[in-house]
């Protein structure tokens, strides 16, 4: 057997004894010198066949070896240990103390003005509705009694698509979905559209260049003006938890004859005016009126058969008067600052 230099064999063994790092590659070395089949055990063995002298000599140094060996392992063992005491003392997981409170998200107070919205005019019998963004020129306008040299269009101007096959554009009201609904409906109905718009034009306290309306058609043999006056009384008085005071002005809309306004008095100043209501201490809630003869025509309907009213109402501005915000622009900012209110 090749004659092993135990002088070397104890400082290599030393070595690697330091350069550990954890208890299993500590082992991996006291099994590599120490094992059955380790170093130290191997020079024991080869002794069988040396001679007594020798054997006495060389056994009594593989002892100190295999003792200082078996020592310098403990002590490692008890260095790892402790690390691995202190660890765990430094991770116990204190189960007193007050968990952490996960930041859970609210919804959107356009969501949530929508939802009651659609809840109150669902009870009035009213079925919830949807329609497309992106419409083209003839539900938007045409089918809307808004022939393309009408100077309404300017009102109403948007963001177009360029298209190859036909001009599209972002709508600018939910009224196109009337003409949808009608065409495909027979009265007597009831709707409400709820859906964001788009228009082309500056902003300002009350006005953004996306908003969201609520469209709403009721046709039926007899309704009138009146009806529409007492469902939208009875919507307010639902929404806001008591009577608000309503006023509607005379207006123009191609598609609706006789046309109005409503207004609502500006719950956020009482009236007195403010930025929100431009001063007046009215806030202008809804486009309004009985539905035009032309577009009954439009939808294949017979104008002599039905009569209807139609609005269209800002859902942003139901929302600045729910919860008294100045500024429809504080919708759209993702600031979570005011998100986190609602
Ligand atoms: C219309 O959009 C008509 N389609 C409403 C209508 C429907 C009339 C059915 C008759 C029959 P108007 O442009 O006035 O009308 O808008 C209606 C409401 O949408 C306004 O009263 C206002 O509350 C809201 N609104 C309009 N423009 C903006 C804007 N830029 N930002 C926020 N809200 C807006």
């Amino acid at each position: 057997m090749k004659k092993i230099n135990l002088k070397d064999l104890k400082i290599t063994a030393q070595n690697e004894i330091k350069k550990v790092s954890n208890l299993n590659d500590l082992d991996v070395v006291f099994k590599k010198y120490l094992g059955k089949k380790g170093k130290i055990s191997q020079v024991f063995r080869s002794l069988k066949k040396s001679s007594s002298t020798e054997k006495a000599k060389i056994g009594k140094e593989l002892n100190e070896f295999k003792s200082v060996f078996k020592k310098e392992i403990n002590q490692r063992t008890t260095y790892f240990n402790k690390i691995l005491k202190d660890k765990k003392k430094k991770e116990r997981i204190d189960i007193t103390r007050p968990g952490k409170k996960p930041s859970l998200g609210s919804l959107h107070p356009l969501t949530l003005v929508r939802r009651k919205t659609e809840e109150i005019f669902q009870n009035l019998g009213f079925s919830v509705v949807g329609g497309s963004e992106i419409e083209n020129e003839w539900y938007n306008f045409d089918a809307l009694n808004i022939p393309s040299d009408h100077p309404a269009r300017d009102l109403w101007d948007t963001f177009w698509i360029d298209t190859k096959e036909q001009k599209l554009l972002l709508r600018t009201h939910t009224s196109p979905v009337q003409i949808h609904y009608m065409e495909n409906n027979n009265p007597p109905l009831r709707i409400i559209v709820p859906g964001r718009c788009f228009r082309y034009e500056a902003t300002d306290a009350s006005h953004d260049i996306q908003f969201y309306q609520v469209e709403g058609l009721m046709v039926d043999k007899e309704v009138s003006v009146a009806n529409f006056k007492a469902i939208i009384q009875e919507f307010f008085r639902q929404f806001f938890g008591k009577p608000v005071e309503i006023r509607l002005r005379p207006s123009y809309f191609p598609f609706t004859e006789p046309s109005f306004e409503v207004d609502m008095t500006c719950l956020n100043c009482g009236g007195k005016g403010c930025s929100a209501c431009s001063q007046t201490g009215w806030m202008e809630m809804m486009g309004a009126g009985m539905v035009h003869p032309n577009v009954y025509k439009a939808c294949g309907l017979n104008p002599k058969m039905w009569q209807g009213f139609a609005f269209g109402m800002g859902l942003d501005r139901l929302a600045m008067m729910k919860y008294k915000i100045n500024d429809i622009r504080l919708f759209y900012g993702s600031d979570l600052r005011f998100l986190k209110q609602f």
